[in-house]
């Protein structure tokens, strides 16, 4: 029998749209000093476009970077204008699709805004998709979503893991982290996660069960490696840059891999520090540095879908989110990013489907 459309509950007549404007750039601290509530009407979306209810939103440490930066002539990387909705990937309900592909009901992953509803064309830097059905709204922004992708083809792929290895991370306990380490486990690695708050440690000791970990604000790292990794790590997954990326380096055995994420610790640095001294190292192990853009392995998602659904469904992989609940508090989920607040993936849920029966 095939599956009844789901029906969203309509935007009301005349109701308003709350919104979160960027007021100020970035300088220092993120939070929701930069940010100022508005209302619009609801929008009404033109042909080619559709108009979504956004339902769960994902926060990602390059957040600051669009905060901090406007070209209008970069198209899709632009940024967000000073005044203009604050942007966002979230998880939507399809509520008028003139939009091929889409009808109301679908649940969506794709780029939107801080707001109520947004109208969207599904296209850009992360084009819209559907949700396969039963997928939760948290799971499709977490451990199968974006901060999935980049975990899972970082570690299989990129990243080449290979079971009895050494692995090291850093960010070990964030949105990636968190679903880099377990996988790693459940490939039969060996894990050293670096992180910076005592909860984050007691988190990966105790619930992914990493075999060793080290806070890189009260410790020092390049100590704590030797003594962790004395035969020297294979595979670095980096997530933060700096310092513990330099000590990485300069442990790293033959045929030794760095998988580059991503590197928060620069994204508010100004000036931009220089790069990793110890690159050099690469040269004296025959090794590899490799980035990954999650956008691109997007088209592959059902690989990882296929990989990791199982092994959350069997409690082998256990999602680590981090929920925050309302509108009110969108501002502080890109802030907790930066004082290292988030345990696991930031997320904030502001409302869940809407089902009228057809
Ligand atoms: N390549 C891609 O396509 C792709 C996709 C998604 C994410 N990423 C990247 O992956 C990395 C992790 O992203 P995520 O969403 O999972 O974020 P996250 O790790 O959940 O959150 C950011 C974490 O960064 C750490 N941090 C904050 N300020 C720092 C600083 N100055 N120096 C060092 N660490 C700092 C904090 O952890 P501690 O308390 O442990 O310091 C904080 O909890 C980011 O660099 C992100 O840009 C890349």
């Amino acid at each position: 029998m095939a599956a009844r459309q789901r029906m969203p509950t309509p935007a009301v007549p005349g109701e308003r749209n709350r919104q979160w404007l960027l007021e100020k750039r970035p300088d220092g601290p993120v939070g929701p000093a930069n940010f100022r509530r508005a209302e619009s009407d609801v929008p009404v979306p033109g042909p080619g476009q559709m108009l979504v209810r956004n339902l769960w939103y994902s926060f990602e440490p390059t957040q600051r970077l669009l905060m901090a930066y406007y070209d209008p002539g970069e198209g899709d990387s632009s940024g967000v204008a000073l005044g203009g909705v604050m942007t966002s990937i979230a998880v939507s309900e399809v509520l008028t699709s003139h939009l091929a592909g889409f009808v109301p009901g679908d649940l969506v992953h794709g780029h939107t805004g801080w707001e109520d509803y947004s109208v969207v064309t599904g296209k850009g830097f992360l084009p819209t998709y559907k949700l396969p059905d039963g997928m939760p709204p948290n799971l499709a922004l977490g451990a199968l979503g974006l901060t999935g992708l980049v975990a899972y083809f970082g570690v299989v792929e990129v990243g080449r893991a290979q079971a009895g290895e050494t692995f090291v991370i850093s960010g070990g306990a964030g949105g990636v982290g968190s679903v880099a380490v377990q996988l790693a486990k459940i490939l039969g690695l060996r894990v050293v996660a670096v992180a910076g708050t005592r909860e984050k440690l007691d988190w990966l000791r105790d619930d992914a069960r990493v075999d060793g970990v080290i806070n890189y604000r009260t410790e020092d790292v390049a100590t704590r490696l030797g003594e962790l990794c004395p035969d020297g790590i294979d595979l670095f997954f980096d997530n933060d840059g700096g310092a513990v990326l330099d000590a990485a380096l300069d442990r790293l055995r033959q045929r030794g891999r760095v998988v580059l994420c991503g590197a928060t610790s620069r994204y508010a640095a100004d000036p931009r520090p220089p790069g990793p001294m110890n690159y050099l190292q690469l040269v004296m192990i025959n090794g590899r540095m490799e980035g990954l853009l999650g956008r691109d392995y997007v088209p592959r998602r059902e690989e990882a879908w296929a990989a990791m659904r199982p092994w959350i469904a069997s409690g082998q992989l256990r999602p680590k989110e981090d929920v925050l609940q309302g509108f009110d508090r969108l501002p502080e989920g890109i802030g907790r990013l930066y004082d290292g607040a988030n345990v696991g993936k930031q997320l904030l849920r502001l409302r869940d489907p809407s089902v009228v029966p057809a």
